[in-house]
Formats: structure tokens, sequence, C-alpha cells
């Protein structure tokens, strides 16, 4: 159904148009009467042995939303009825902002990809706070993605990553700390060894003042070399963050199937899916081995298979996350990736 008719469709729409269709259409269909049972059977696939302990907390199955679709927590709600074990909010940032003009997302169908340069639009953390304590969907784990604003000096970064992670804490269930977008400028810098310290161990200091420690990754980008990643593990430890989201999109253009003209003419930005899917698990596999596979790692980038999520898996992720491959093979990845990973399971 949605290779045969959604995909062209949505596909006949520019990417950010459809994006808006495609979860306004789930919300008609969740609003109809027995329409969300009818994609809760049709999407949702749960079994005792999906159960994964992460950072302290039972997920009911490995498979998540990366980050970046919903940017407000506006769609949560729709989007744990396609069975998601956990929705990562944001990113979001203290102050509301438009991100930047459009159009600032682009396919690239040659290659199961897309190219981002959203920069970090979102209606502000106090939006998103009101909607989370309306309520959050039974039984799936909310992440919250944080960020600075553009307009934030790199040196005052430490500040917005306060405001929002204090605003959220009673409200999700785990934080990540990205400093890897590709789209605001300099943010990526945050990753470097002094700032990045300064914003974690801070971070973790004001856990402590909370009756309920809720646990801190970090999300990074693919684009590091081992000394970088090396750094990273170091301060990981010293900060005592709890892990890591591995990887965000990537600058990189190398290896793509689609004109370089076409390439050239969209621009900067992140590119994601099936590009990043090796680059992305390299990653993984090189932290993980190198922390004596201590460390927990959310495996994200270019999963658009069943046996892509495998490989994250074997790398050393304890958990996986999709955006890209779901635009390009439809909904019913999750529950195909489920299935594959409940069989490995047992076997
Ligand atoms: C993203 N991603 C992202 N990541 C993040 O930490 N904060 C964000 O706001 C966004 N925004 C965003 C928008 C769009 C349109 C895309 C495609 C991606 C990155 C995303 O969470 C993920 O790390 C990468 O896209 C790699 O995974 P996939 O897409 O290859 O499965």
């Amino acid at each position: 159904m949605y290779q045969r008719i959604l995909k062209p469709l949505l596909f006949s729409f520019p990417p950010e148009r459809a994006h808006h269709l495609t979860v306004g259409m789930l919300s008609t269909l969740l609003k109809l009467p027995g329409g969300r049972h009818l994609v809760e059977k049709r999407y949702q696939y749960d079994d005792e042995a999906l159960k994964t302990e992460f950072c302290g907390l039972t997920f009911k199955n490995p498979v998540g939303l990366a980050a970046g679709f919903d940017k407000d927590g506006k769609y949560f709600h729709h989007m744990a009825a396609l069975g998601f074990g956990h929705i990562e909010i944001g990113t979001v940032t203290p102050l509301p902002q438009k991100g930047n003009p459009s159009p600032r997302l682009f396919r690239l169908p040659l290659d199961n990809a897309l190219i981002n340069r959203m920069g970090f639009n979102n209606d502000g953390v106090d939006a998103m706070v009101e909607r989370l304590k309306k309520g959050k969907p039974k039984g799936v784990i909310i992440g919250g993605n944080i960020g600075k604003n553009k307009n934030t000096p790199n040196e005052k970064a430490i500040d917005d990553y306060v405001i929002c992670f204090k605003k959220l804490h009673s409200l999700v269930d785990y934080f990540v700390v990205n400093v890897s977008s590709p789209n605001t400028p300099g943010l990526r810098e945050l990753q470097e060894k002094e700032p990045l310290s300064r914003i974690l161990s801070e971070l973790k200091t004001i856990d402590s003042t909370f009756p309920v420690s809720k646990p801190i990754l970090l999300k990074i980008a693919p684009d590091l070399n081992d000394s970088q990643l090396d750094d990273i593990l170091s301060i990981i430890k010293s900060t005592g963050t709890d892990g890591l989201v591995a990887t965000n999109t990537t600058l990189s253009r190398e290896a793509l199937l689609t004109p370089q003209n076409d390439i050239h003419s969209i621009g900067q930005g992140g590119l994601s899916g099936k590009p990043l899917h090796s680059k992305s698990t390299h990653i993984i596999q090189y932290l993980h081995s190198k922390s004596g596979s201590q460390l927990p790692i959310i495996g994200v980038g270019g999963i658009g298979t069943p046996s892509d999520a495998m490989d994250k898996i074997k790398a050393g992720a304890s958990l996986i996350q999709i955006y890209t491959g779901m635009v390009y093979s439809g909904p019913a990845l999750v529950r195909n990736i489920n299935e594959q990973l409940l069989k490995s399971r047992i076997e």
C-alpha cells in the first residue's frame, strides 16, 4: 500500500509539504471510529523478548523514531500508534525560531537519501512543555533532544542547554544533547573537548539536584575522525554521560548516484539515509569496541531494511532509530525490523 499508492502520492509534493501531509493523514485516520485500533493492529509488534533495558529504562522494543521528525512534540501520540518503542522529540531550543528559508529539505531518490538544512525550526521549549503536560503515550519512552538557538553565541550555548534541560526534566524519560547538527552555524564546534565537557558536566550536576535522575546521551556527527572519537569517549567517561546517539547527518557527498549537478544545486545540508549507513555503523563499531563494550549506544543512520538494523545491533547498538528509511520504505519498516530482531533474539 505504501510503495504502490502513498509513496507516489507523497513524493508528488515537495518534501516538507509531504511531511505535514503524512502526519495529517495519520492524524485523520486515527480519529476515525476504530481507526487507532486498525493502525495499531497493522503496525504494532510487541513481544516480551523485544523488551530492552537501556540506561535504566525499559523499552518495549528497540526501534525508535529519530529526532527531527517531531521537532515540537506535536505528533508523538500519532507516531506511537506505528509501533515505536521510543520517540525522540526535538531538537528543541529555548526560544522559538523559524529555521532556514525554504526549500530546505530535498529528496535523493536514486540514493534513498535526503539532504536537509532545516536549522532547528521549532516552537521553543515552553510550547513543548505545554504539549507534554497534556500526557504521553502509554508504554512508549519519550526522549528530549535539546539544542541552542541560532543567535546564541557558542560561549553562551551552555545556558540554552541548561534552560531546555531544566524545563523538560520532569516530562521526558531521557535527554539527548545535540551538538552535531550541521545546520546551525558553529554548533559542531561544541563537540570539542572543552565546551563539550563543560556542557555535559553542568547538565549532570543539575540532574543530581532533581529527585529522579534522567539519562543524558550525547548525539555525535558521523564526520569525526578516530582521534576525535577517542576524545568523545574520554569526555563521556569523565563527565559521567550515560551514552551516545550515533549518528547525526553527514556533510559528505561521497559515492552518491544522484548526478553531481543536482547535488551541487541542492547546496548545503546534512545527508541522511542509505549513503550514511556504513559510515555510522563504522562509528558505532569503533566506539563500542574502544569502550570495551561498556557504552550504551543508540544506532541511527541509513537504516532502510531489517538487515540494516541488524548491522547496527551487531556493531554494538542496543537501540536503533529511523527517519529517512521510513520516508522511502513506509511505516511498516518499524514492524519489519521488530520481527527480524525477535527472530534473532530467539534463535
Ligand atoms: C534530522 N535529524 C535531526 N537530528 C537531531 O538530532 N535533531 C534534529 O532536529 C534533526 N532534524 C532532522 C530533520 C530532518 C528532515 C532529517 C532527515 C534528519 C537527524 C536524524 O535524527 C538522524 O540522526 C539522521 O537523519 C540519520 O538517520 P536516518 O535519517 O538516515 O535514519
